[in-house]
């Protein structure tokens, strides 16, 4: 018989740091995300600039959307943005139990395609597929610690 695999999703949001984070912090962050992550079997990308977030998740559910529901209410951001959220056939970082980077804000401009983001109307006008493409194109050429 064959072994069905459960249906996957991808989700891309942003949201903006309550504070500066330094780099134990976001280290410590990432530790614990890469270890849930892994058991979850969600994978992704992470990126970080100007107090800024910017992440891709991806796997099943209810995992992903549980972990959203977790990281939503998470103190160490706010503003919360879904960008995109849609069934996939596979993943764009399968072997990412979360991809970190940290830029300048001029890089997380041009890896997030341009986007004005403090305008929700420029954030909601930017076509999903082209933003995670852009997203794993970017994350494929930077240096990405995973
Ligand atoms: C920007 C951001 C991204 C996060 N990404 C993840 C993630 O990919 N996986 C994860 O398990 N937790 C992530 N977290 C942490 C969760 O919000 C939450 O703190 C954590 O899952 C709770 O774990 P604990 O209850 O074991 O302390 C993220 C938090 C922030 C602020």
């Amino acid at each position: 018989m064959p072994v069905l695999s459960p249906p996957l999703f991808r989700l891309v949001y942003h949201s903006q740091a309550t504070h500066a984070l330094r780099p134990a912090a976001l280290n410590a962050l990432l530790e614990k995300a890469r270890a849930h992550n892994q058991y979850r079997l969600l994978t992704g990308l992470l990126l970080y600039a100007d107090e800024q977030f910017m992440q891709v998740l991806e796997g099943p559910d209810p995992a992903l959307s549980a972990l959203y529901e977790e990281i939503k209410t998470d103190p160490l951001h706010h503003h919360v943005r879904t960008l995109h959220y849609a069934p996939i056939r596979r993943r764009a970082f399968p072997d990412w139990r979360m991809g970190f980077a940290q830029l300048s804000g001029e890089t997380f401009r041009q890896a997030t395609g341009f986007l004005t983001l403090e305008a929700t109307p420029g954030l909601a006008a930017h076509p999903p597929q082209a933003l995670w493409e852009q997203l794993r194109e970017f994350a494929q050429g930077a240096a990405v610690s995973r």
